[in-house]
């Protein structure tokens, strides 16, 4: 029996209509609802991995082998999702910032679709665009559950790639924002420029000077930058009721776990981190706590401050999906402070990659290439 699969380019993921937020908001909602029903599967030993990842060594005595560089690591992120998807599939990447100087992405992405019952590739595709529509999309699931709904202005700090997507998923799922605020000291201008081109109906974009003047007033936050410096966030800048989205890593000053409610997409994940990070300290996180903080990564090492001071139980941190069901209540007061933490998950490429496929196919998009005509058998 022949085998093959659809290949399926940046130009034909994009004709599928992978860059439509509205869709994609919807399909990692769906893809929150299943992953608190349990219909998943992930990797590692309890099923909840983020993936699998390549460091390179600062140094090597083997000609050829890559060295550590800024943002440079190998990724296999594996998973199957159920529900509307009933899909297994793996996005890899690799990751190198000196790429942009190539005139490359800093990482480049790939996903391939497997065959829940045989494992065959169904779909090999390029994946950027996708797994940056699937990044963003998240805060867009937040902000419609967690936000208030009169919510008007939004701050993006950091406008990569990330951030400008997050924009998009908040855009997406808020129809009454009138203002966005934003903040990179490299990207500033030209993304406002770019906001401005695609929103024409937003009442004002704010180039901001400082990561206080964009959070000043706001009602939703969303932080992406990648780089050595990573914003710090203040409580007492904070406007009552704001809602603070953090899919990368984040600074925060030590009384806003305490004063806010915390969310996370999986807890279970966020806790392997902390636990990697404490191995990595050698059990005394205070002693290095710089390193803990960059090691962990996410607003998940702050989450272990707080416990530690007594201000927060673990058991007290909500779940995404939980809330999606109906089970959790997410908001419970107008004045509350939520803070929404992401470490993203392959379900979520599995989900949105899904959804291209099926549109893929509709359309009569990509190239059908073989992998064998006939088994060769040893
Ligand atoms: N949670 C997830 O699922 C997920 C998925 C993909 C990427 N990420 C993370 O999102 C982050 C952003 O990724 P990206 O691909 O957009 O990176 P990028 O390098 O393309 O963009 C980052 C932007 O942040 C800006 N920046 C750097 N330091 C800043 C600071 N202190 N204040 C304000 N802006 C600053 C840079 O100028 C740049 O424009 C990374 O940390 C990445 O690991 C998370």
């Amino acid at each position: 029996m022949s085998l093959g699969f659809l290949y399926l380019s940046q130009e034909d993921v994009v004709a599928a209509g992978a860059a439509n937020m509205e869709v994609c908001v919807d399909a990692i909602e769906e893809t929150f609802s299943l992953l608190d029903k349990g219909d998943y599967i992930m990797g590692g030993a309890d099923g909840n991995s983020h993936g699998c990842m390549l460091y390179p060594p600062k140094e090597s005595p083997f000609p050829g082998m890559p060295l550590a560089g800024p943002d440079r690591r190998f990724m296999a992120m594996p998973a199957y999702l159920g529900g509307s998807f009933q899909m297994a599939g793996v996005k890899c990447y690799g990751s190198n910032r000196e790429n942009v100087s190539r005139g490359l992405p800093r990482s480049i992405l790939m996903i391939t679709l497997m065959d829940k019952e045989t494992g065959a590739p169904v779909s090999f595709m390029s994946g950027n665009l996708i797994s940056s529509m699937r990044t963003g999309a998240v805060p867009g699931v937040g902000a419609r559950h967690l936000a208030n709904p009169d919510s008007e202005v939004v701050a993006i700090i950091g406008c990569g790639v990330i951030g400008r997507s997050c924009l998009r998923g908040i855009l997406a799922a808020m129809p009454g924002i009138k203002q966005v605020n934003i903040y990179d000291p490299y990207a500033g201008e030209r993304v406002a420029e770019q906001i401005k081109g695609e929103y024409p109906d937003l009442f004002n974009v704010l180039v901001c000077n400082s990561v206080e003047e964009a959070v000043w007033g706001t009602d939703i936050i969303n932080v992406a930058t990648s780089g050595d410096v990573t914003p710090m966030i203040e409580y007492k800048w904070l406007k009552p009721g704001a809602l603070l989205s953090f899919p990368a890593s984040i600074r925060l000053s030590e009384d806003l776990v305490a004063k806010s409610t915390q969310v996370a997409d999986n807890f279970i994940m966020h806790k392997e981190w902390i636990d990697e990070g404490k191995v990595i300290c050698n059990g005394d996180i205070y002693a290095n706590k710089e390193r803990f903080i960059k090691e962990v990564d996410d607003v998940a090492a702050y989450w272990q401050f707080a416990v530690d001071k007594g201000e927060l139980k673990f058991e007290d941190i909500k779940e995404l999906g939980a809330i999606v069901n109906g089970k959790v209540k997410g908001r419970t007061s107008h004045d509350e402070i939520i803070v929404f933490g992401q470490g993203g998950m392959p379900i979520e490429d599995v989900a949105w990659s899904t959804v291209v496929y099926h549109r893929a196919v509709e359309k009569y998009l990509g190239v059908y290439l073989p992998v064998w005509e006939s088994y060769y058998d040893l």
